[in-house]
């Protein structure tokens, strides 16, 4: 029989592309969602990111549900009211300059929020958590590449950043409380790119603070040009270094993840790079987009961004050897389906 899975956070950048690897792959899919980062079209009962996957897997989802991890009652109801194998969470806020003005919202919604969670999986005994963490709990690394095995939190930049640091901190000891839970905590790189038919992508609601949306929105001719932060990194052309991951192994990394945490392997916590083990600049980011797209992102070198790191890439083995998963997708591949989604949909998923 198909599992079900909830999914929090479903109808974000990278939900919604792991809600549709899940549905191609026969689970069945309910997603909670507060909408923060997301567009409900009006007249339409679900976001357009969602609309949009139920189409592409030709398959519905088993349920749709707006609403708050902040709301225990909320999340308890759900449970009560659904047989749920496995959770997957990535529900969370993630700007990490509003983190730094917003600290309350950021933990309230990202420990508190997950805390409730927790707690309403433990009532109705779901003991099988996939958790969306981030390279962002290594801080700012003394050695790479960046192991699980080293320590964490320790160097964190933000709160954003020790949002996720203290998640993994409570999983771990929840893990150790009972011998009941499974908990996978994912640390993704950078995620980028889109889905290949290019319906479903990244679609900030704000200025993009990431690199690969802002070069789209540059392309698209949304804005005028790149600022480049920091020309004078320890690095061979002086930008920072990141280990880019394509959306797309991204959420088979997740639908890998799924097939193995029901097994007894897994119990315990268990903290999983997905990255591709390989760094690029900022520079060879943007010509790679340039020649993969025949498009000039012109741009400006600058200030370093506080809180910036020079570089970080992941040691990928374990999801190797654990996962049996590897990335196949290059930067090539990242900056073609990038410039596909955002050409394809100029204003995301806004309709004029
Ligand atoms: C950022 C977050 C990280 C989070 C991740 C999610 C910071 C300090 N870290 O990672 O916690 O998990 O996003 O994807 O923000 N860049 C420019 N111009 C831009 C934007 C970025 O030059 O307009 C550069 C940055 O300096 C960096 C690289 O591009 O060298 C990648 O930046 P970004 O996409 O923001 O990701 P991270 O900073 O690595």
């Amino acid at each position: 029989m198909s599992k079900t899975i909830l999914v929090t956070g479903g109808a974000g950048y990278v939900g919604s592309h792991c809600v549709l690897e899940f549905l191609q792959h026969n689970y069945n899919v309910i997603v909670v969602d507060n909408l923060v980062n997301a567009v409900k079209l009006e007249n339409q009962e679900m976001p357009e990111s969602l609309i949009r996957v139920e189409r592409l897997a030709n398959k519905k989802l088993e349920k749709y549900l707006t609403g708050d991890l902040k709301d225990q009652q909320f999340i308890d109801e759900i449970f009560a009211n659904n047989h749920i194998d496995i959770v997957v969470h990535f529900a969370a806020l993630k700007s990490v300059g509003e983190s730094v003005a917003k600290p309350l919202e950021y933990y309230e919604n990202n420990v508190s929020g997950t805390i409730n969670l927790l707690k309403s999986m433990r009532k109705s005994k779901v003991t099988k958590l996939i958790f969306s963490s981030s390279a962002t709990v290594y801080g700012d690394p003394e050695v790479l590449p960046l192991v699980e095995t080293l320590p964490t939190g320790q160097t964190c930049t933000n709160p954003y950043g020790r949002s996720k640091h203290m998640v993994e901190v409570v999983l771990k000891d929840l893990c150790k409380s009972s011998p009941e839970w499974s908990v996978m905590s994912l640390r993704y790189f950078n995620p980028v790119g889109a889905h290949s038919s290019g319906d479903i992508g990244e679609d900030p609601q704000e200025i993009p603070n990431n690199l690969m949306p802002f070069v789209t929105q540059v392309a698209v001719g949304m804005r005028p040009e790149l600022k480049i932060f920091g020309g004078d990194y320890n690095t061979p052309d002086g930008t920072g270094v990141r280990d880019y991951i394509h959306i797309e192994d991204l959420s088979n990394g997740h639908l890998k993840a799924l097939e193995q945490i029901t097994t007894e392997l897994w119990k315990d916590f268990h903290p999983i790079n997905l990255g591709t083990g390989r760094g690029y600049s900022v520079l060879e980011v943007i010509s790679t987009f340039e020649s993969a797209n025949g498009v000039k992102i012109p741009y400006k070198i600058v200030d370093r961004r506080p809180g910036d790191v020079t570089e970080l890439y992941a040691d990928a083995k374990l999801a190797n050897e654990k996962l049996g998963w590897t990335a196949t997708r290059d930067m090539y591949d990242m900056c073609a389906s990038a410039w596909k989604w955002q050409s394809k949909n100029p204003k995301g998923y806004k309709r004029d």
